[in-house]
């Protein structure tokens, strides 16, 4: 099957208007609404089942290639070919505290550049390959960016990034060290991803901006397609834990939220899968935003899908938004699956980053939301205890490691004596 021959085009949120694949680049040109990657989901059920997927060696996102809109990335041993296939481990002790009989973690910081958004920027250089782009630019609050610069550099394509002059170092670092052309912008995210949209109009680049590029949920929806893989087995545990007779809950899965592309594109791999008759149920998709850059949250709550500016401010900087660019797509990711949004605040973002610390999971703060976002959804009843329940975390602790410290405090020096170590013991017991 030739790459083209699956992908049809495209079909916007908003309008519902298609477009061939060459139509459009970006956003429907009607409404600016996001667009919706259409594959030809009747030539994949006659040429795919489950277990031509489920037998494949290939263990990253690669594996999920005929469910993507691209054709392979030349090539195989770089590090944008082992993005994806993230572990996911049982947090029994977490979950006990919570009240929760079941609780998983799926942890994204072993991606190469240490974040979720590797598996947006791995598919999306696919893409730049085919259409033979020169050069690929991004707006980021550090960690698109990160993954850009990182992919691009494996495979030698030139990109370009523009972040937040208060992006954490590390990530700054991150962007400089894979030796994209980097430049910080004086103003916030938001800034950047407008200045970005006329710099790649005014230079002929092609821009992979979260929320506005199509390519980016096609691959966070590999996220999804992993999560149906390994549910595959892990629900025949749970079930075989919680015994016959109890009415089995769908899976649960909490998302961090900023310009709600990573839950959109969760959502969409779920649809996929149903879309092909792989999938009976969909999970139950619940988006956690920082309680200062809520403007999705805001909208769920209002039953809306009007999504509303905020002025952003949170510890968790990956999701600082102030306009969310995916807004419209999160709300139904959470509506249609029988979902909600639930705000947390910076303190305990913070408390779940050391919290989960003290369960082997280094998290940055927008991973900690996550998290967090469970913690509050047991004390708000949202969850019972017999729901099985996932929680995605998207980013490494070692992206922000002030914000870490500002989670567990500092370590106190001593003299190098025995007296003052027995001392400094008491102090901490
Ligand atoms: C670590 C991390 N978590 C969560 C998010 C939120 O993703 P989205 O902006 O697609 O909602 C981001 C986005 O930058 C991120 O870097
Ligand atoms: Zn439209």
């Amino acid at each position: 099957m030739t790459p083209m021959s699956k992908f049809l085009g495209y079909r916007c949120s908003l309008c519902g208007t298609e477009y061939g694949p060459e139509d459009v680049t970006y956003t429907c040109p009607k409404d600016g609404g996001n667009l919706d990657v259409v594959l030809d989901y009747g030539v994949l059920r006659s040429k795919f089942q489950p277990a031509d997927i489920l037998s494949r060696t290939d263990f990253s996102l690669w594996r999920y290639l005929p469910l993507l809109p691209v054709p392979e990335y030349p090539g195989n041993a770089t590090p944008l070919h082992s993005v994806g296939w993230t572990p996911v481990y049982s947090l029994r002790r977490l979950g006990e505290s919570l009240g929760l009989n079941q609780l998983w973690l799926k942890d994204e910081s072993g991606n190469p550049t240490a974040s979720f958004k590797d598996r947006a920027s791995a598919v999306l250089l696919a893409r730049a390959h085919e259409i033979n782009a020169e050069v690929v630019v991004t707006a980021s609050t550090g960690n698109a960016g990160a993954a850009l610069a990182g992919m691009a550099a494996a495979v030698g394509q030139k990109a370009v990034v523009l972040a937040p002059k208060t992006a954490p170092p590390a990530k700054v670092a991150q962007l400089l060290i894979f030796g994209a052309t980097v430049i910080l912008v004086d103003g916030t995210y938001d800034d950047a991803f407008d200045l970005t949209v006329t710099a790649a109009d005014e230079f002929g680049w092609y821009c992979r901006n979260t929320g506005y590029n199509p390519f980016t949920a096609e691959g966070k929806k590999t996220a999804a397609l992993e999560i149906w893989e390994w549910w595959q087995t892990a629900h025949e545990q749970w079930h075989a834990r919680l015994g016959e007779g109890v009415d089995h809950a769908p899976l649960t899965i909490f998302v961090p939220v900023g310009d709600g592309n990573i839950i959109s594109g969760i959502h969409k791999g779920f649809k996929d899968l149903a879309e092909l008759g792989w999938l009976a149920r969909l999970p139950r998709l619940i988006g956690v935003q920082a309680r200062g850059s809520a403007a999705i949250a805001n909208a769920f709550q209002a039953n809306s899908e009007e999504i509303k500016a905020v002025s952003a401010r949170t510890v968790a900087d990956s999701i600082s938004v102030d306009l969310p660019r995916d807004g419209v797509r999160a709300v139904r990711a959470a509506r249609e699956t029988g979902g909600t949004y639930v705000t947390v605040s910076d303190e305990e973002i913070l408390q779940g980053v050391a919290t989960l610390g003290q369960s082997g999971i280094f998290a940055e703060p927008a991973g900690a939301t996550a998290y967090a976002g469970v913690v509050r959804a047991m004390t708000e009843g949202i969850v019972g205890a017999d729901e099985p329940v996932l929680v995605l975390n998207t980013g490494s602790g070692l992206k922000d490691v002030k914000a870490a410290m500002r989670a567990v405090g500092e370590a106190p020096i001593i003299e190098p004596t025995l007296k003052a170590l027995k001392h400094a013991l008491r102090e901490k017991a």
